[in-house]
């Protein structure tokens, strides 16, 4: 029997819909959905589908499968979760500043480079962390050729990103004097980045699982609450291509609810879902 908000639904979707639309999701972003994720999956389209007067789920997966490259593209957009927020697990901030910084700054006392990749980047929060962890520790690398590249595969969190302008209560959880140092006020109820971090930062629209235009090395990456909708075989392809970009001894930070256990053995575990390439 049809539950009442079926009953009561702008348009119907078939489980073959679903399970065609769970296809699409799978190849174009790696991300599996779970049965549960129908009502969400429903949700998320019916804007679509509202906004090109649509007649139904149908007439949408026709428009995908015709490979409408801007549909596809609003399509990953709608179905990706974008949550995030400043210094999320502040312990692997902590991690940055207290441990691998100051090993970094020896170990790359030659070259005097830093390379960090935040994969998964989402609005930016994370990129700016990362950004003003090394601004804060910056007097160590004065004169240094330093870089964080932030990705995602949602263009519209990217350029969200790209833009750093936040609503006040994104900075919450932040020292106020913390934001004061690295934000100001760009019009009423909104925060901006200071250059000084953005300058640091190169946003990239990029899908984890296409070709990547870069080969690293990448001394630290944090891919974080991105592989969670992934399944283990994704998983695996995903980190031994990070390894392949990361030297031994760089480290790689994943998501509080994310492991490495029986998915790659090429890093060490060394923290709480801290990791250290190894082979
Ligand atoms: C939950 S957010 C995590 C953001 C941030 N890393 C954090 O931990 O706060 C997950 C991000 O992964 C991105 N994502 C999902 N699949 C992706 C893929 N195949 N390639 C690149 N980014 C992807 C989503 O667009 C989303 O912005």
């Amino acid at each position: 029997m049809q539950n009442r908000a079926a009953a009561t639904r702008e348009y119907h979707l078939s489980d073959a819909q679903f399970d065609d639309i769970r296809r699409l999701v799978r190849e174009h972003t790696g991300i599996s959905l779970a049965d549960s994720k129908r009502e969400l999956v429903y949700s998320r389209l019916v804007r679509r589908l509202r906004r090109l007067s649509l007649g139904g789920f149908g007439d949408y997966l026709q428009l995908l499968e015709r490979g409408e490259s801007t549909e596809l593209e609003e399509f990953t957009n709608a179905i990706t979760t974008n949550l995030t927020s400043f210094f999320r697990e502040n312990h692997h901030f902590e991690f940055l500043s207290g441990t691998v910084l100051p090993a970094l700054e020896k170990r790359n006392a030659a070259s005097r480079r830093l390379r960090i990749w935040s994969a998964g980047c989402s609005t930016g929060e994370e990129p700016y962390s990362i950004a003003i962890a090394l601004q804060e520790s910056m007097g160590r690398f004065r004169g240094w050729d330093v870089r964080i590249l932030a990705t995602d595969l949602d263009s519209q969190v990217v350029a969200h990103a790209a833009a750093g302008e936040y609503k006040p209560e994104r900075f919450e959880k932040m020292p106020a004097a913390r934001r004061e140092r690295w934000f100001r006020e760009s019009r009423p109820e909104h925060f901006v980045a200071d250059e000084s971090l953005k300058s640091l930062i190169t946003f990239r629209q990029l899908n984890l699982m296409h070709a990547w235009p870069f080969r690293g090395p990448f001394d630290v990456i944090f891919c974080r609450n991105v592989v969670i909708y992934f399944d283990k075989e994704t998983q695996r392809t995903l980190f031994d291509r990070m390894a392949e970009v990361q030297r031994d001894g760089d480290h790689l930070f994943i998501g509080h609810s994310e492991s490495l256990f029986k998915v790659c053995e090429r890093y060490q575990l060394i923290g709480k879902t801290i990791y250290r390439k190894v082979r």
